[in-house]
């Protein structure tokens, strides 16, 4: 199991005998509460388990601590390991010896039925109470309340620490959940599949150096998949929808910057450079020809932002040069300018960021280079919001 982080005393005789106890802790989510103990006597939180067993297996351990304390049963198959947080300091009932404890973290869930807790004498002295919090306000509850005298504070500052970590966990969780529930959203074709192509020939990318861009960590996969969220709302907002060739759209979507990594090494344009990845991919996976020289076509012009006003362009090279546009606008481009100013100059202040802003982000978004009216209208409320937060920004910071 992967070491979340460890806790190391040093208040120890290192000569000293070694009395280890290793618990088993589960980490429980449902409707954004996590299930923790609270302890009316000292005032902290803290996650269900405690003490494996000799000869017991840990999460035989953590289904029976979690039964006790909390009155929930765990589905056992739902235990997955998380991490683990191992202590060590002098034991608070022999001074001459050292008290090891791995703690071991899982995520779990419980049915939904709660029985009566079994608590044992200690645990029944402290009203150990179950109860389902917002992970954030245990961690900041745990540390900076006021917790009563003789109150176990690394094990309180330590469920703290694992709180804060597990937020973030379920959040990128969470992100990638519904990622993946909108990539399904697409359609039937392989999406994933060619999404996963696209990534491995851009994986290079971060060694080149290329644009502005590339003074932040800024991947060009995501990138690609945030186009293609602009490309499928683009497409539900059409109501030209008979003229338009979604899967072909999509695709092309997909592919429309697969040469970016070839393009830095060859020097070539990379919307060119990546017509002959997209070909081998397509023509592998069974599509015809004249599809798939049409997708290339599209990846191969998508550059060619000067034809947006051109008459009769074809209206799905149109929408992904539109989808392409979208990116990196409005809220995004506000985050990306802080970044940048940031990285530029480590020393930059919020009026640097205000001026980047400024220069950049507001001033493109204020000449809208959108040609097709939903896009226009998606193009303004990113406007809008640039407008309102930079005149926010500035009342904030200008005396
Ligand atoms: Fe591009
Ligand atoms: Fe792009």
């Amino acid at each position: 199991m992967k070491e979340l982080f460890s806790l190391d005393m040093k208040d120890y005789d290192p000569d000293g005998k070694v009395f280890s106890r290793p618990s088993a802790r589960a980490i429980v989510f449902k409707n954004d509460k996590v299930l923790l103990v609270y302890s009316k006597k000292y005032n902290y939180y803290k996650f269900p388990g405690g003490g494996i067993e000799n000869g017991e297996k840990p999460e035989d351990a953590l289904i029976r601590e979690i039964r006790e304390e909390t009155g929930y049963q765990i589905i056992a198959e739902s235990i997955e390991e998380y991490g683990k947080v191992p202590r060590k300091q002098k034991d608070t009932y022999d001074e001459n010896c050292i008290f090891e404890q791995e703690n071991f973290y899982f995520f779990c869930d419980v049915d939904d039925a709660k029985l009566n807790t079994q608590l044992d004498d200690y645990e029944a002295e402290e009203g150990f109470t179950p109860v389902w919090v917002d992970a954030m306000t245990a961690s900041r509850h745990n540390k900076y309340e006021y917790h009563e005298e003789g109150v176990d504070l690394v094990m309180v500052n330590r469920d703290a620490k694992v709180l804060d970590m597990v937020d973030l966990e379920i959040r990128k969780r969470e992100r990638t959940k519904r990622e993946k529930e909108s990539i399904a959203a697409l359609g039937n074709l392989d999406y994933q599949g060619m999404l996963d192509y696209v990534e491995n020939c851009l994986q290079e990318q971060s060694e080149y150096s290329h644009s502005g861009k590339s003074d932040i960590s800024y991947s060009r996969f995501d990138h690609t998949k945030r186009v293609l969220g602009w490309a499928k709302r683009l497409y539900d907002m059409s109501e030209n929808k008979d003229e338009l060739r979604y899967e072909d759209l999509i695709i092309a979507t997909i592919f429309h910057d697969v040469g970016r990594t070839a393009a830095v090494k060859s020097g070539e344009p990379h919307a060119k450079a990546g017509i002959p990845f997209t070909r081998s991919y397509l023509l592998e996976h069974g599509f015809d020809e004249a599809r798939t020289e049409y997708i290339c076509e599209l990846v191969g012009s998508h550059s060619d932002k000067h034809r947006m006003n051109e008459d009769n362009l074809d209206p799905n090279l149109l929408m992904l040069m539109e989808a392409d546009l979208m990116d990196d606008m409005g809220a995004l481009g506000i985050v990306m300018d802080c970044m940048i100013t940031q990285s530029r100059n480590p020393d930059a202040v919020f009026s640097d960021c205000l001026d980047h802003i400024m220069r950049f982000t507001k001033r493109i978004q204020m000449d809208n280079p959108m040609t097709t009216e939903n896009a226009k209208k998606l193009w303004d409320e990113k406007t809008r919001i640039v407008c309102e937060f930079t005149d926010a920004l500035k009342k904030d910071i200008e005396i």
